[in-house]
């Protein structure tokens, strides 16, 4: 049996508007998320024996069932039990690149490799479909990080509307080292200060919804229309993040001050992205904003707006 190494794409929020409390506890949401070239790198060998063995290169990574590559592993093993028994245990070792607790799906694209590559090691033969399924009871991200590219996102952000590719716009990020996010706390906050303008009639939810899907985010990107995309860019958890976190504000507003298309912070943060028409564009922002903020603690990547999920790395 043969090992597989995947490429993990990151995934940054376009936007993300908070529509109502959900049954189940969530957050009724509708999104638009983008695939990046900022990506993991998740190699899985078979081993011999009948166990679950995950290794990060990141120390802060934890390698039990906390971690969603783990629990992604776990899930298959209870789903497919005779798979194990077949082919025995696996190793997944992940090569971090994408920062953590940050607002990337950093947690969820690995689970999503993981997935995809158990399934092609174990034969398993599962559709895509069925892997974002499967996918979803681990997180809400983790069936558009198997898919990829641009999409419309609405239930809990599992329910997944492709739309038309965005290959022409590049992306700078930033992100202070020692800061995280939990979304948890993002979402709870929200609720806290804002569950007074939550939707609750199922009619209202869906008109909203629809509103969202024919709205000007998709109609700017239908057009590819990266100046319209940048205006656009909307993230209802900056309203409970921004306050609370000054230095990621002030991260925005020097994204701003150079002149992007837009800038935003990514799901529940901390990460602060700016979009740029071009990678000599992008290189000169990160160039002046690292200069004009001059933190050590601060990091920064540029990446490009990808059109894929998990793949094959090309061996
Ligand atoms: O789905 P996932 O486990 O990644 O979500 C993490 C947390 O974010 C949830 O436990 C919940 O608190 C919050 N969340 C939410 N509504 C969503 C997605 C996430 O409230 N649609």
């Amino acid at each position: 049996m043969r090992s597989y190494s995947l490429i993990a794409p990151a995934k940054i929020n376009l936007y993300l508007e908070i529509i109502g409390d959900r049954s189940d506890g969530y957050h009724e949401l509708a999104m638009v998320l983008q695939s990046i070239s900022l990506a993991d790198q998740i190699d899985i060998q078979p081993i011999g024996i009948d166990t679950i063995i995950v290794r990060c290169d990141h120390a802060e990574v934890p390698n039990d069932h906390t971690n969603l590559a783990y629990r992604a592993a776990a899930l298959l093993t209870k789903q497919f039990p005779e798979a194990m028994a077949q082919f025995g245990g696996v190793e997944i070792n992940i090569k971090k690149n994408i920062p953590i607790a940050a607002g990337l799906a950093g947690g969820s694209t690995d689970a999503a490799a993981v997935l995809v590559g158990l399934d092609l090691m174990w034969q398993l033969g599962l559709t895509q479909s069925e892997l974002e399924v499967l996918g979803a009871q681990i997180g809400s991200d983790v069936p558009f990080c198997i898919q990829g590219g641009t999409a419309l996102a609405t239930g809990r952000g599992e329910e997944l509307s492709p739309l038309k590719n965005l290959d022409n716009l590049y992306v700078v990020l930033a992100k202070y080292r020692n800061l995280g996010i939990s979304t948890i706390w993002a979402y709870q906050t929200y609720r806290q200060q804002f569950s007074q303008t939550y939707i609750s009639q199922a009619q209202d939810l869906e008109t909203r919804q629809h509103r969202v899907h024919s709205g000007p985010m998709v109609s700017a990107i239908m057009h590819a229309d990266g100046s319209a995309i940048g205006k656009l860019l909307h993230n209802d958890l900056e309203k409970v993040a921004l306050p609370e976190h000054p230095q990621v504000l002030e991260l925005r507003e020097a994204f701003e001050s150079q002149g992007v298309l837009g800038t935003m912070m990514s799901g529940s943060g901390p990460t602060v992205f700016a979009l740029t028409e071009s990678e000599a564009e992008a290189l000169r922002v990160l160039e002046a904003v690292k200069t004009q903020i001059a933190n050590p603690e601060l990091d920064f990547w540029t990446a490009k707006f990808v059109s894929t999920g998990i793949r094959l790395a090309q061996s």
